[in-house]
């Protein structure tokens, strides 16, 4: 499969402006835009906050890795994968199979400000602090460093210079592949 034809995949830890620069990057490359939480809301009628609590974690994972999965089958998409996602091998294998993926980061004050009055993350509910969001990246970050293509620095930067950036960084991508 030619990069031309491989999706992109935004992944990182909740809070690094996946959707947002999702939808961005979308507008700018004329690309459509797909979100695995999103898909799952939709496929399984829940909402994920619902889906943990009453069908559990391990059921949402499932349900996650068989979305990663139809995704493989359509037109090329920008994709914005929930924060978990580079965490299972299987899923890591379907992303870099058949995308390029971008890597986010921010620091854990910065996600703390961006995260700390949603409920939506059934994750972080009942541990919104900031110790406990550096702890979780720090253990997360060597599966996120490992199946990025690229890894590009939110902290201090708006939007547009974050999808500049990530623009110019997959054109180099592109031409070395
Ligand atoms: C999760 C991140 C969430 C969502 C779920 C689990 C994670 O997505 O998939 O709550 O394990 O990091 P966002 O990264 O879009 O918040």
């Amino acid at each position: 499969m030619g990069t031309f034809n491989k999706h992109i995949f935004l992944i990182g830890f909740m809070g690094t402006g996946k959707s947002a620069i999702a939808q961005q990057l979308g507008n700018l490359l004329g690309l459509s835009v797909a979100d695995t939480d999103s898909l799952i809301e939709e496929t399984s009628g829940m909402s994920i906050p619902e889906l943990f609590q009453e069908r559990g974690e391990d059921y949402f994972r499932k349900l996650e890795t068989e979305t990663l999965g139809k995704l493989a089958f359509l037109d090329r998409k920008i994709v914005s994968c929930g924060g978990g996602v580079p965490l299972k091998r299987e899923n890591k294998e379907i992303i870099k199979k058949t995308g390029n993926v971008v890597l986010l980061t921010a620091s854990a004050e910065t996600i703390y400000m961006r995260v700390k009055e949603d409920t939506q993350r059934p994750l972080l509910k009942d541990n919104m602090n900031i110790n406990y969001i550096e702890e979780l990246m720090k253990k997360r970050q060597p599966e996120y460093d490992k199946t990025a293509d690229i890894i590009i620095k939110t902290d201090g930067r708006n939007i547009f210079e974050i999808c500049e950036e990530i623009v110019s960084r997959l054109k180099k991508l592109e031409d070395t592949e």
